[in-house]
């Protein structure tokens, strides 16, 4: 049992049924990592993490949405917070992500009485939490104030609601215009589109939708079905509707709020009508029984949603966490398995399993639920984003997942071909925000080079990068960017084409874009390779554009030579603040990092970063003198609370830097940074992740740290590192076993029985800090067996060649 100073308790259920068909590793897993930020008791600055019932990459993430003040001290994104008011229990989550909050709809809330209850005011209704909350795998518990207990669960498209009353007095409200608020923001808060409300004949049917729209990547209003049953006939069932005075409502009428609206009652149904008005439905029982709720959702029609519900789910809510629960340890946790027993540490466990869990909520597989366009292609949402999965999560869903993995690329591959961009962010089936360049192209990338290939029409797929290379999008017109795009595509290709760079006057965010479409364009290479040889030339030459930003002659903190803000006439903003990016945001020069940070994300080229470095030595000491703490010249806000040093690892662009070592064969380094960076920053506790989790991109960070190996992402290569546990089985390319073991392993309670010895691969002494893909007879194909020699020397090892730099250009000469 766990249990943290804020009101969570995460449980260990005992379901034998389980674990005689194997070992139930569910039960290590807190799902309340990252629901808590740096202030105890409030959500800012955590994880933002979505805390309900859902199955791996399932549609529906069932869980309450809460209100929690300060505002500025909370999150709503992922619906639940630590201390905040109960507004309502819904369907549609995302899990870790920052911005104006998506989805939190559609909901039901449980009423103990209506004395005072205006239906349409939430402040008359909401709920403060008695107790601890209970979460496990699959299942979600919690006691309202006003008696009412709630357990959730879900299965892939429906979720399920049991709820005790404190009395015989017993009412669900059914909201179909509520959803997560942004009480800080109008430009990307949601609004209400409007929906309509139909209750069947005895009373425990409800049927409808809602559309709801905005949000993070300010999308088009999403048309959300909805079936709900309960499992008892109620005494009354009616309908209502309201005026809408939701603030913020730019596209959809709204009312003044000068005086607050009272619903009218209607029998059988409700719709929004000219007005836009709020629509719901209220059922009442007088019971001592308790009252389950199944509700199927879908985004193509009522009947669909109806038999998601009816198929998916019994009114047996521990049937349906035992199912869930099953599905989690069965498609996800048992394809990594570690020591278990009694002696096995059991906060590496909770780490190990909780980054697994965080790293299989979204995107969601939305397979048959795809409302835009016909297609025989599978459908996903919610890549929320692409910007933060890049960098290593979806090289691990490349080994662990590749089913699912197949069909993702599969579903980006069909948005080009039918909205024409492949997404850098989507949610609510609609592209948006790009934070930099048009990183599905690495995705695409990182799949290609290693030789994904099943049904993905890579034709169509080196099509769809080559569109993001060519041809910019059209203006979206998003108000914290005037100059280009945030939808989809490089929206700063009227710069990176003539000039080789993104220009700081005709751009924002020139530093970061340029650092992001050079990657952008090996991506491109590498695709272009197989698919398009004539141009994978053009490609590899364009992926040095960083280089035409670079100024040797910046400098700060001693060090000379970075990437910095060049204008179009060539200078460079030479007063430019290295180690302070300002608001580091949308209409800045650089995005959430600095030129400082950003000078060292050249994944492809670290050749060419080291001479432009000054040679090994110089970029030894630039790399040292960025872990030191108190060097940071930024608050880092949520993005890295607690942080002090110029390398952020709570934040995407920095997650390869701790590893650069390698490249000087200095492989001891990184292991010492790494290593140091997690006992500093991720712990098996609320605020255990340093910020955001983003798509469970931190999580995914630590889970390749614990297994001793980092993807360099668009190429496939391996970095070797230091295992946390003896002996791992991953289960790889869908029935493979690759193995790791470690031998001298002594690292617990502050001893530093880290350091790699020596290593082999399939019985060969190995002497490189790293690997590819398909060596050693395809160790990450065909599986086999990489054996570290850990031990306290810091020692150097590897003799052989560093780590490949694959898209070393040297401008100079060529
Ligand atoms: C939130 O605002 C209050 C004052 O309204 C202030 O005391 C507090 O420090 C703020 N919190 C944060 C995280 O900025
Ligand atoms: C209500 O009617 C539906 C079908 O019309 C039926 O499936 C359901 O069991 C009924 N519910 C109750 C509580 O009688
Ligand atoms: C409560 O309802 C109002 C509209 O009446 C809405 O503006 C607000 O966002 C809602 N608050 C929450 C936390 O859902
Ligand atoms: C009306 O909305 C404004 C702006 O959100 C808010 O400040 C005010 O408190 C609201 N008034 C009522 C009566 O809800
Ligand atoms: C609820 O049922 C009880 C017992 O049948 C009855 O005494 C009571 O009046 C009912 N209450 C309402 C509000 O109908
Ligand atoms: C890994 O697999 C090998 C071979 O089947 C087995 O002997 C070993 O016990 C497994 N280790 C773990 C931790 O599951
Ligand atoms: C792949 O897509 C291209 C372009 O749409 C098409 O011509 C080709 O037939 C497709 N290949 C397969 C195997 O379906
Ligand atoms: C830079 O170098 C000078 C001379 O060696 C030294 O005095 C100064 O402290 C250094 N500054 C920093 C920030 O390291
Ligand atoms: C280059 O452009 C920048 C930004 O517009 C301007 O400040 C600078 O004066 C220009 N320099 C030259 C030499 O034209
Ligand atoms: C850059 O910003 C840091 C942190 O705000 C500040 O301390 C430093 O003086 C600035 N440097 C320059 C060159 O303006
Ligand atoms: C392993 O999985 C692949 C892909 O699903 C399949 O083609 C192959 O038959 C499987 N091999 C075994 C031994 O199960
Ligand atoms: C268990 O692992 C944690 C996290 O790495 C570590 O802090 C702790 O010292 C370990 N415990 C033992 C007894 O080795």
């Amino acid at each position: 049992m766990f249990a943290s100073s804020c009101a969570v308790t995460f449980v260990v259920l005992s379901l034998p049924g389980i674990r005689a068909q194997g070992i139930d590793y569910a039960q290590f897993v807190n799902p309340f990592i990252g629901s808590e930020g740096g202030i105890p008791g409030y959500a800012y600055g955590g994880g933002d993490v979505f805390v309900g019932g859902a199955v791996p990459f399932g549609m529906v993430k069932l869980g309450i949405d809460t209100y929690e003040e300060p505002v500025n001290q909370s999150a709503l994104n992922g619906g639940w917070t630590p201390q905040g008011k109960v507004t309502g229990i819904s369907m549609l989550h995302e899990s870790g992500t920052g911005g104006g909050a998506k989805y939190g709809y559609p909901a039901q809330m449980p009423l103990a009485s209506l004395e005072g209850v205006n239906l349409l005011d939430n402040l008359t209704y909401w709920q403060t939490r008695e107790g601890d909350d209970v979460a496990s795998v699959g299942y979600f518990r919690t006691r309202l104030a006003s008696g009412v207990s709630v357990e959730l669960s879900a299965t892939r498209h429906a979720g399920l609601h049991h709820y005790s009353f404190p009395s015989e007095e017993q009412h669900v409200l059914v909201d179909f215009s509520h959803y997560l608020p942004h009480p800080t923001r109008s430009w990307d808060s949601q609004f209400y589109a409007g929906g309509e409300i139909e209750i069947q004949a005895n009373g425990s049917v409800y049927t409808g939708y809602t559309s709801i729209g905005g949000g993070w990547n300010i999308g088009a209003p999403v048309t959300v079905y909805v079936c709900g049953e309960f499992d008892a006939s109620p005494e009354s069932a009616k309908t209502f509707s309201g005026k809408n005075t939701f603030p913020v409502s730019r596209h959809f009428r709204t009312t003044d709020n000068l005086t607050t609206p009272e619903p009218t009652f209607q029998d059988s149904s409700a719709r929004s009508g000219p007005m836009n008005n709020r629509v719901g439905a209220i059922f009442s029982w007088n019971s001592t029984d308790d009252i389950r709720s199944r509700v199927g959702v879908s985004f193509i029609s009522v009947s669909k949603a109806c038999a998601y519900k009816n198929e998916e789910l019994t009114w047996d809510i521990d049937k349906t966490v035992q199912a869930a629960r099953a599905e989690w340890n069965r498609d996800v946790f048992s394809k990594i398995r570690v020591d278990t027993s009694d002696s096995a540490n059991r906060t590496r466990l909770a780490l190990l399993y909780s980054s697994l869990y965080f790293t299989h909520l979204i995107p969601s597989e939305r397979i048959g639920e795809n409302p835009l366009w016909e297609s025989e292609e599978p459908s996903w949402d919610d890549f929320y984003t692409m910007w933060d999965l890049f960098r290593n999560q979806v090289s691990l869903w490349h080994l662990i997942q590749p089913k699912y993995y197949e069909s993702m690329i599969r579903s980006l591959i069909d948005m080009f071909k039918n909205e024409g961009y492949l997404p850098d962010g989507r949610s609510g089936n609609y592209n948006g925000l790009v934070q930099g360049g048009s990183n599905a192209d690495n995705v695409l990338a990182d799949a290609y080079v290693k030789g994904l290939r099943g049904a993905i029409n890579w034709t169509e797929g080196y099509a769809a990068v080559k569109k993001d290379a060519e041809v910019i999008p059209f203006f979206d017109e998003n108000p914290v960017d005037s100059q280009g795009s945030l939808k989809e595509g490089r929206s700063a290709l009227d710069d990176w084409i003539p000039l080789g760079y993104v220009s700081a006057d005709r751009n924002t965010r020139a530093v970061s874009k340029t650092v992001e479409y050079s990657l952008n364009d090996f991506a491109v290479s590498q695709i272009a390779a197989g698919e398009e040889p004539g141009d994978q030339n053009i490609y590899l030459r364009r992926s040095a554009g960083w280089q035409l930003s670079w100024d040797p002659e910046a400098t700060s903190r001693n060090f000379s030579g970075f990437v910095m803000p060049r204008y179009a006439n060539g200078t460079f903003h030479k007063t430019y603040n290295i180690t302070n990016c300002g608001d580091c945001n949308w209409a800045d020069e650089s995005y959430e990092g600095t030129a400082f940070e950003y000078s060292f994300v050249i994944p492809h080229d670290v050749e060419t970063v080291i001479q432009l470095m000054g040679g090994p030595q110089h970029f030894e000491e630039r790399l040292d003198y960025v872990f030191q703490p108190n060097t940071s010249g930024v608050d880092l806000g949520v993005n890295g609370l607690g942080i002090t040093s110029i390398n952020n690892v709570a934040n995407e662009p920095d997650f390869g830097t701790p590893y650069l070592y390698n490249y000087l064969n200095k492989q001891w380094k990184s292991v010492q940074r790494s290593r140091q960076l997690v006992n500093d920053f991720y712990f098996n506790t609320s605020n255990g992740i340093p910020g955001n989790s983003d798509a469970g991109a931190l999580n995914c960070w630590l889970i390749w740290q614990m297994l001793g190996l980092y993807p360099i992402v668009t190429t496939p290569v391996y970095l070797l590192e230091s295992p946390w546990f003896d002996d791992v089985n991953i289960t790889v390319n869908h029935n493979s076993t690759l193995r790791i073991r470690a031998e001298g392993r002594d690292d617990g309670d502050g001893r530093q029985g880290y350091y790699v010895q020596g290593v082999t691969i399939n019985g060969q002494n190995w002497n490189k800090n790293w690997f590819e893909h398909e060596d050693a007879g395809g160790i990450m194909t065909a599986g086999g067996e990489i054996s570290f020699q850990l031990g306290a020397e810091q020692k150097v090892w590897e003799t052989g060649d560093a780590p490949p730099s694959p898209g070393h250009i040297d401008l100079g000469s060529a």
